[in-house]
Parts: structure tokens; sequence; C-alpha cells
């Protein structure tokens, strides 16, 4: 019995040396964890369960029949983050390159099918090489069974996806249908083709960081929420992530208390909008001074700056943050900034976030470029967003909500639940110098009179007190308040129930 049980444990550790000590140095030389390393930071200590530890490929061609190790290449399982239930899976990439056969694929759609039944998160580290290119189709078959099921858990359970070495070809559009993608800086790209095949095709010359790495995603195209220096940060950011969200979406997110009372005032509120309409200021200072003890969990930092979205906890319980920022492009929307945010909105809803938003929003940005790229449809995702959205909404303006922009920014048009103004707010169809410029146009040329008829519009419509006449907001409170009235909203809304009518799914503006 004992030799037995010997062999078991031979068996293990040799499992788990994966591709051997010398791949396991170059990972290491590489500054990369092994996949098994990962885990460890990931999950509370002694936690982690692994299943197939022992599961092989099964491919015969190329001088693979005897060249099986056991695991394939990933390892997976499940344990606890703070004490929550979440499934995993780590690429192993000491073990061909980490790259997917088919029985790597099943050992994958095994933690998402049992995640799925117990309602907990998914988190994939991805180190992979892709394709197994010994076992062809059947590794593209692997591929599709995981995409299938990211889309079949997308609003169902959280998907976390951390690319922490390559992720190329067709491989790239797993984490793409997770919700949230983490890179780590330097050892980490995506791409669906590489730079030799962009050189043959267009071309450019592109080193693979430029094309997809960290900073890449993270700034120009948006494909990824944050870039970290290492794989332990990244680890440990994913853990602080995880604290925020829900195990599924039939559940509340986990209620974190807190010292900071709700009553706090801020008093340096009462002075964040300057004087002047067109001077800029941090729409961040608002969301740090309202937030349980300054906690805000920023996702799309470097990307659309114009619009900032994250995490924060008001008395314990996650909202969803979504503010206009106007240090950039006078925060205006565009194309990518509707886009962030709408994602945003619509994970915050599908995981019973609620939603606080902030405004000051000039409008819908002009020009060629954002009407060519297609502003139209892509702002249509935000309202639509906003619009079909059921979890508590709570919006505050600042200073400007003009034109379209006011209706999609989570208007009370859009049953926005909770609609604040600070005395500063001006919500009109436009600003009052365009506004003059156009229905005064024949005083144009008489400067004294339209300084006169602009001063007049402001006085008339460039403040709150006309849309709360209208009940189209519920109160003009003191900015040094804000906390309270806001978390006293959320206390309010905290068993709201709204369902929108039965259909299969909507077709919001892709
Ligand atoms: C099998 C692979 C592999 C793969 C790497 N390896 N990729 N084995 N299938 N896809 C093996 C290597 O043979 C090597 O084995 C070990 O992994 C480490 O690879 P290296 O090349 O030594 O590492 P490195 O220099 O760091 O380069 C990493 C790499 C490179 C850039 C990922 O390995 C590479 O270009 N691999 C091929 C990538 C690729 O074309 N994949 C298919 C893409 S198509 P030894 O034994 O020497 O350690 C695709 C389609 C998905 O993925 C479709 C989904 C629908």
């Amino acid at each position: 019995m004992y030799s037995i049980i010997r062999q078991l444990d031979e068996k293990r550790a040799a499992a788990r040396m994966g591709g051997g000590q010398k791949r396991i140095e170059a990972q290491h030389a590489k500054g990369k964890l092994s996949a098994r390393e990962r885990i460890e930071l990931l999950l509370d200590p002694d936690s982690f369960e692994e299943w197939d530890m022992f599961k092989g490929h099964r491919c015969y061609d190329f001088g693979m029949a005897n060249q099986s190790v056991p695991g394939d290449g990933v390892v997976t399982g499940y344990g606890t983050i703070n004490g929550r239930m979440v499934f995993v899976f780590s690429q192993d990439f000491t073990v061909f390159g980490g790259s997917l056969s088919e029985a790597h694929a099943e050992k994958i759609g095994k933690i998402m099918d049992h995640a799925l039944k117990v309602g907990a998160p998914v988190i994939g580290l991805n180190d992979s090489g892709g394709a197994r290119i010994q076992e062809g189709v059947a590794s593209l078959a692997g591929y599709a069974d995981v995409f299938e099921r990211n889309v079949l858990a997308s609003g169902v359970i959280p998907q976390i996806s951390l690319i922490m070495g390559p992720c190329a070809g067709g491989a790239v559009y797993s984490p793409a249908m997770t919700d949230f993608i983490f890179m780590v800086k330097d050892s980490s790209y995506m791409f669906v083709t590489g730079p030799e095949v962009v050189k043959t095709v267009t071309h450019e010359e592109v080193t693979a960081e430029e094309l997809g790495g960290a900073i890449t995603h993270t700034t120009r195209s948006g494909v990824a929420d944050l870039a970290f220096e290492n794989d332990v940060e990244a680890l440990m950011m994913t853990r602080r992530l995880f604290s925020f969200i829900p195990s599924s979406n039939k559940e509340k997110p986990p209620i974190v208390p807190t010292d900071d009372t709700v009553e706090r005032m801020e008093m340096s509120l009462d002075t964040l909008v300057p004087v002047s309409p067109n001077k800029p200021y941090d729409i961040k200072e608002l969301i740090v001074k309202v937030v349980d003890e300054s906690d805000f969990f920023e996702l799309m930092p470097d990307h659309a700056k114009n619009i900032v979205i994250g995490f924060g906890r008001m008395n314990g319980q996650t909202v969803g943050l979504v503010a206009n920022q106007p240090l950039v492009l006078a925060g205006c929307l565009d194309i990518r900034s509707a886009i962030k945010a709408a994602r945003f909105v619509r994970f915050c809803d599908a995981f019973n976030i609620p939603i606080v938003t902030f405004v000051d929003v000039p409008g819908f940005m002009p020009g060629t470029a954002q009407e060519y790229g297609g502003i139209i449809k892509h702002g249509a995702k935000l309202l639509y967003a906003y619009a079909e959205c059921t979890v508590p909404k709570v919006t505050l303006i600042t200073r400007k909500a003009y034109g379209g922009a006011y209706d999609v920014m989570s208007s009370k048009h859009l049953r926005g639940d909770v609609n604040f103004a600070w005395p500063s707010a001006e919500i009109a169809v436009m600003g009052p110098k365009g506004a003059v410029e156009i229905i005064f146009r024949e005083e144009k040329s008489d400067p004294a009179k339209i300084t006169a008829r602009e001063k007049e519009y402001k006085e008339k419509f460039a403040n709150p007190f006309i849309a709360g006449h209208r009940g189209f907001i519920d109160d003009v409170i003191m900015p040094h308040e804000t906390r309270k009235r806001i978390c006293r909203s959320l206390a309010m809304l905290r068993e709201k129930k709204l369902e929108n009518p039965w259909r299969k799914h909507g077709n919001i503006p892709l």
C-alpha cells in the first residue's frame, strides 16, 4: 500500500515540474512566474484544489506519442480569494509553450462548466503559444469550445483574463469575450496576426510590444483594462478587483464594512467647480472624496480619458462610477469614451452593481473623424446601455449637461432613479454662446448686444432650476453633502425591482 501511495506522490511531483526545471528557469529569466506560482499568489493560501493533474494529450503525430507531460500545459481547479470561491486555469508555458490541445481545452471547459453550475467567477491566466500545432483542427475545435462557454457565461458569472505571456491569433478571442483583461508590461502581448505577417501584408515594421503589448492595449486600442509592472502586481490587483464584484448575476457584491461615515461632509467640494465655465477641474477629485475611504479602483485609466470608470464603495456597498472628465477634451463624449463607458455600464447592470454617474459634459465631440468613425452608432451604445439598465442609478450634474449628452448620461428620462444637481449645474440644449449666436443671429455684429443676450440666456437657462421645476432633477444639493445624499439614495434603492419586457435579446447598436 505504501508503495502505491508513494507512487502517487511521485506522479504528483512529476506533474508539478511541468516542462522541467530548465524551462521553469527560462520562464523566471524572462521575469515571469510559473503557472503554479501564479495560482499560489492569486488564491488564498492552501485553498487550491487541482483537477486533471494527470490528464494528457491524445496526439500521435509528429512524434507526440512519446512526449506527454501530465496536465498537458494547463493547471486547472478552484480555490478561494478572501474566502470566496473562484475557478482558475493557468497555462503552463513550460509545456509545449502552453499551447492549447484538445485535452488542454477540455480541462478549461470542465472548470468553466462547474463555475457556471455553482455560480462562481472564472479567472484565466493566459501564457500560450496558441493552437497546439501538432494537433491541427482538434486544437481549433478546443478553442471554439472555450469561446462558446465564454459567451454562455457572459453576464452570468464574472470572467477575468490575465495576459502574462503570448496570446496570439484566434486565441485572443477568449480573453476578448471576458469582462476584464489585465496585462503585464514587457512580458505579454495580444494580437490577431504577429509582426511578421503584418510586415508581409501591409509592409509595416512593428515590434510585438508596439503591436500588442500592455501599453498599446491600455492606451490606443482599449482592448485591456490595466497594465501592470509584473506578474505579482497583476495578481494582487486581480484579488483587489475581485473584492468589488459579486460571484454571479444572482448575487450582490460583498459588503465591506467601513468606519467612513455616511454623514462625512467634504467642504472642499464647494469650490471644486471653477467660476469660469471653461476652466477644467479633475472629476477624480470628486470621486475619491465621496467614496468610502477614498478607495477608487479605476479601470482603463489611460484610454479615452475623457470619461472615467471604475469601482468604489458607498457605505460598504460596491458602486460603478462613471464620470465625464473635464480635464480631457472638456469632457466631451466621443467614440472611444462612449464604448468604454457603455461596456462598463452593462457589466454593472448584469452583476447587480448600482451606478453612480457624475455629469459635466458639453456634448458630443464634433468633427469628420468622429462622424466618419460612426459616432452616431457608437454614441448610441452608451445611450442604449443606460436606458436598458435596471440597477439603481444615481446621477449628479456638477456643471454642464448640454444637448443629447444630457439625455445620455443617466438622465431622469432614461429611468435615472435619483438625479441631483449642484447649484453650478447648467442644463441646456447648448452653451450660452452657441445658443445666442443661433437664436439672435441678426445681432451677431453687435458684441455688446450679444454679451447681454448671453447673460440673459445664462440666467434663464444655464442653471439647474428649470430642470428642477419640471422634476427632471430631484434636488439641487450642496456639493459638501454629496456623499451623504448619494449614500442615502443608494440605501433607499437597495431593494429596487425593475424588469424590462421579455425578449430573446435586444439589438444594441454594435
Ligand atoms: C506547439 C509550441 C507552440 C505551439 C510554442 N511551442 N508554440 N508547441 N504548438 N503553438 C513550443 C516550442 O516548440 C518550444 O518547445 C516551446 O513551446 C517554447 O517555445 P519557444 O519558441 O522556444 O519560446 P519563445 O522563443 O518564447 O517564443 C514563444 C512564441 C513561439 C512566440 C509563442 O513559440 C511561437 O511563435 N510559437 C508558435 C505560435 C503560433 O504560430 N501558434 C499558432 C497560432 S494560430 P521546446 O520543446 O523547444 O521547449 C492559433 C490559432 C488559434 O493559435 C485559433 C483559434 C480559433
